[in-house]
């Protein structure tokens, strides 16, 4: 017994100390390992719903990227105008507060205004004639505009063709725009492209626009079908004219001091990514828009009018003042490079 007491002493003081040492071990391993996989966040702030084109390809981003690149990178898709609405994203891109926004592109007027080709009335005649433009040299050099600004441009979205919606009457001539105020989304052109109609405007974040229509502050708005469906803007508004007359396309843009530091292979894993989501956009635009119009078309609520022929050539002729006015802003090379996309 005097014997065996010591013994067992020694070796409960062995195991203690062989415990400690495993639970040290342990430690200091899963301290440098939890070191290791803790992830790069990327926070993804847009304004449009999860189930637009935009919204979709940001989760097809996230989903790519976390495989990618085995859960090192983290990617928060903030939807909705959730964390950052149209007049708070750009600074907050190029502060670092949120490395990667997808606006459409007539909201980079502040930093290039020569994104308002985007806006000249019936620049583009069908979705090839975007998808060719978006491929351009014309659109590398608008890319790398904003270089200068700590942002950097990686890839172009699609959403679709704008078309009009109002609560007063349908608007089947450019007369039957005059004494209207339409809801814009930013810049010259479009208040240009309404002062042609004889129609106001306002310009008004997208988050604050089914208030401004509900409440009277604008009678209407353009937007794409799919824009217009999944912002339920049928609920406020009685009449659609399909003219197909503008653009909403979206430049993918992160903050540039973020995405050059970036380790190469996760850049890489990102790219690719990247490159993957814009395909899935460029697949999901149409279809969805698509669907949208079905939906906005039998869904009871809205009048529909589509313009024949001769009255889509009334509005083109009553909006040319605009390419007159705005020539020069956008540049010639960039007017005739988006017509040449059209043509062949
Ligand atoms: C709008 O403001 O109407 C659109 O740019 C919203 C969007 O992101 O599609």
């Amino acid at each position: 017994m005097f014997k065996k007491k010591p013994l067992a002493v020694a070796l409960s003081s062995v195991l203690v100390l062989a415990l400690a040492l495993v639970g040290c071990g342990t430690k200091t391993a899963s301290t440098s390992e939890e070191k290791e996989v803790k992830p790069i966040i990327i926070k993804f702030s847009h304004v449009v719903t999860p189930d637009t084109p935009k919204g979709k390809a940001a989760l097809k981003f996230k989903e790519l990227a976390e495989q990618k690149t085995n859960g090192r990178v983290k990617v928060e898709v903030y939807p909705s105008s959730q964390l950052y609405g149209d007049k708070e994203e750009l600074e907050a891109c190029q502060s670092g507060n949120v490395q990667i926004i997808a606006p459409s592109v007539t909201k980079l007027v502040g930093l290039n205004p020569k994104f308002q080709y985007t806006d000249l009335p019936f620049l583009f005649p069908n979705n090839e004639a975007v998808y060719k433009f978006f491929a351009s040299d014309a659109m590398k050099g608008l890319m790398n505009s904003l270089d200068k600004y700590n942002l950097q441009g990686l890839a172009v979205w699609p959403n679709g063709f704008k078309q009009f919606t109002n609560n007063k009457r349908p608007l089947i001539t450019p007369d039957d725009f005059k004494g209207l105020k339409f809801r814009t989304q930013a810049g010259k052109v479009l208040e240009a492209q309404f002062k042609a109609l004889g129609a106001g405007s306002a310009t008004i974040p997208f988050g604050e626009t089914y208030a401004a229509l509900q409440q009277g502050t604008v009678d209407g708005q353009e937007n794409t079908f799919n824009n217009i469906d999944t912002q339920k803007y049928q609920e406020i508004q009685k009449y659609l004219t399909v003219s197909n007359h503008g653009r909403i396309d979206y430049m993918i843009i992160v903050n540039k001091s973020f995405w050059s530091g970036l380790e190469p292979d996760i850049r890489k894993a990102l790219d690719e990514s990247m490159a993957e989501a814009t395909k899935f956009a460029v697949e999901q635009a149409d279809i969805l828009d698509q669907k949208s119009k079905e939906n906005l078309k039998n869904g009871g609520k809205l009048q529909f009018t589509e313009l024949t022929p001769d009255q889509l050539a009334a509005f083109q002729k009553a909006m040319q003042p605009v390419y007159d006015e705005f020539e020069s802003v956008i540049s010639k090379e960039l007017i005739d490079a988006a017509i040449k996309a059209g043509q062949n």
